[in-house]
């Protein structure tokens, strides 16, 4: 790669700077200078480096949102050589880094939390363990701004789905974002987007209007269906690979039936249609028979989830069933039908816990906070797949038959909604597809036997349920192999990989950032 002037110069500047108490050897004087050049726009505190003397605060930097996965047990081609935390977002800046990072022949992986938000994230950009990297950390760039009479939001990619959330309420609006309040928008509409009332409004990708791009050459573009088209496609489910988004355009859709342009709402006062229910295990293929039926022919105003759970005190295998209009004040007798012939249904089973009670907007989006603790303790695998709508049965026996095997009561799986017409316009997703997260979830007991017991029953899940699978899902929390390259291949569907090849070959020939 080309030496820019940009760097000598800042080579230059600061040929002293590793006088500030910095034991750097000469290999990583360049980056160390570049970095702390007093011409370079990020001050020394937003960077670590891999080389430093004070390991702790190079770990806790490159710690994950929600802390299952501990940096310290990443191999060590998934550390980082320095990890840069921008404060600001300030494109020139964003673009300066890659600027290094192209003149020290170094690899950049971009990072905002969600679901980016472990080893993938910083496994992104190398394929050989002699590769170096530098981590974008962008989760402190959290701006929002709300547009409320064009019903667009402006938002930066370490924005979480509950801040986002709680903005746009105000005005009687939503965006079909993240399930998981913590998941950060860059992360979700980058590799997933499968979101908040998906089957009525399309997946978050699907409401993307533009956004703003540092590409691996260190341009700044934006970039929408019209402009620089081929990166609008790819981006939107392949973002890891072509660079990093610093601004996303949202569209936004109304939750009031008068939204206002002054903030009015309160997201706890909105109610939300549901049905939610809880079955033991002598119910689960009742439930799975119905589920297969209800949901592939259910109003597209309803999402539906079975997530299947253990009950801590008592060890059982649960499965829980929830129904939720995406659209409040929505009158319409098939959401109220629905809902009414579900209720019906649940009454001629056992159940556990049954409620057809309204939920809130607020409810909705912080529901799935607690599968996610703040607990040191915790350690998990994950992985996630697609399934041909609709559902084959063999694929919920065999779901069921896993689950019976579940070493940890911590761990979950979530079937997740089906039949939502996701028009090919983004790289996200095989079409007409259920989508399978299953998170292997356990306490840290310093057993490595424990450890092995709950990575042996995802792997197993995974190889039981492959026959019936279309393929992954981008977003995996997994740690990947160097060279584990077919993985992204069965990502996507056939046609979108070839264009993401295509796409990739022009904007990132070099492999800048993760290799496709
Ligand atoms: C971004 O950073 C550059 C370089 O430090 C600076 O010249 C510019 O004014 C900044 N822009 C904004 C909007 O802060
Ligand atoms: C929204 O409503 C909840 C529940 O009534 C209340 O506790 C909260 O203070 C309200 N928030 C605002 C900003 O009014
Ligand atoms: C209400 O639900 C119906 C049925 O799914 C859907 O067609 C309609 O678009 C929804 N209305 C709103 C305002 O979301």
């Amino acid at each position: 790669m080309k030496f820019s002037l940009f760097l000598l110069s800042a080579v230059a500047a600061c040929a002293s700077a590793a006088s500030l108490g910095e034991q750097v050897s000469p290999e990583n004087q360049p980056l160390y200078n570049s970095f702390t050049s007093s011409e370079f726009p990020y001050s020394p505190v937003d960077i670590e480096f891999r080389f430093q003397s004070d390991k702790d605060a190079y770990f806790k930097s490159l710690n994950v949102y929600n802390q299952l996965i501990r940096p310290h047990e990443f191999p060590s081609h998934a550390l980082p050589l320095a990890i840069v935390k921008p404060t600001k977002g300030n494109n020139t800046n964003i673009a300066a880094v890659v600027k290094v990072a192209e003149a020290l022949g170094l690899r950049v992986s971009a990072r905002s939390g969600g679901y980016m938000s472990g080893y993938s994230a910083n496994m992104a950009a190398v394929d050989k363990a002699s590769q170096d990297f530098l981590l974008v950390d962008l989760s402190k760039l959290q701006g929002i701004k709300i547009s409320a009479d064009k019903k667009i939001a402006e938002a930066e990619p370490g924005v979480t789905g509950a801040l986002l959330a709680a903005e746009t309420s105000k005005y009687g609006l939503m965006f079909a974002g993240p399930h998981t309040s913590r998941v950060t928008i860059g992360g979700f509409l980058l590799q997933g987007g499968m979101g908040v009332g998906s089957r009525l409004h399309g997946a978050g990708v699907d409401n993307v209007i533009g956004f703003d791009i540092v590409t691996a050459t260190g341009k700044v573009l934006y970039v929408d269906r019209k402009r620089n088209k081929e990166l609008f496609f790819a981006v939107r489910g392949g973002g890891q690979f072509f660079g990093i988004v610093t601004k996303f355009y949202l569209r936004l859709v109304p939750i009031a039936a008068k939204p206002s342009v002054e903030p009015a709402y309160n997201a706890s006062t909105i109610p939300i249609d549901q049905v939610f229910t809880i079955f033991d295990r002598p119910q689960a293929m009742d439930l799975m028979n119905y589920y297969a039926k209800f949901d592939y022919s259910a109003p597209k105003a309803l999402e539906n989830k079975i997530i299947f759970v253990v009950d801590a005190a008592t060890g059982n295998k649960q499965y829980l069933f929830a129904s939720q209009s995406a659209a409040p004040f929505n009158t319409s007798t098939a959401v109220t039908q629905a809902h009414a012939g579900m209720t019906e249904w649940y009454k001629t089973l056992p159940t556990v816990f049954a409620s057809s009670e309204p939920n809130t907007y607020s409810g909705v989006v912080h529901g799935g906070d607690d599968s996610w603790p703040d607990n040191d303790d915790l350690a998990y695998y994950a992985e996630d797949v697609w399934f041909k709508a609709p559902l084959d049965p063999r694929v919920t026996e065999t779901l069921v038959k896993q689950w019976d095997k579940v070493p940890s009561s911590m761990s979950s799986m979530a079937l997740n909604t089906g039949t939502w017409d996701a028009p090919t316009k983004s790289a996200l997703g095989f079409d007409r597809s259920y989508s399978l997260c299953i998170y292997s979830t356990w306490l840290r007991k310093g057993d490595a036997e424990e450890d092995q017991k709950n990575k042996k029953w995802l792997e197993e899940t995974i190889a039981a349920i492959k026959p019936y699978t279309l393929g992954f899902y981008a977003n995996e929390l997994r740690p990947r192999q160097l060279g584990e390259k077919k993985y992204w291949e069965r990502c996507y569907e056939k046609k979108t990989y070839k264009t993401l090849k295509c796409t990739k070959e022009k904007w990132d020939p070099e492999n800048m950032f993760k290799s496709l």
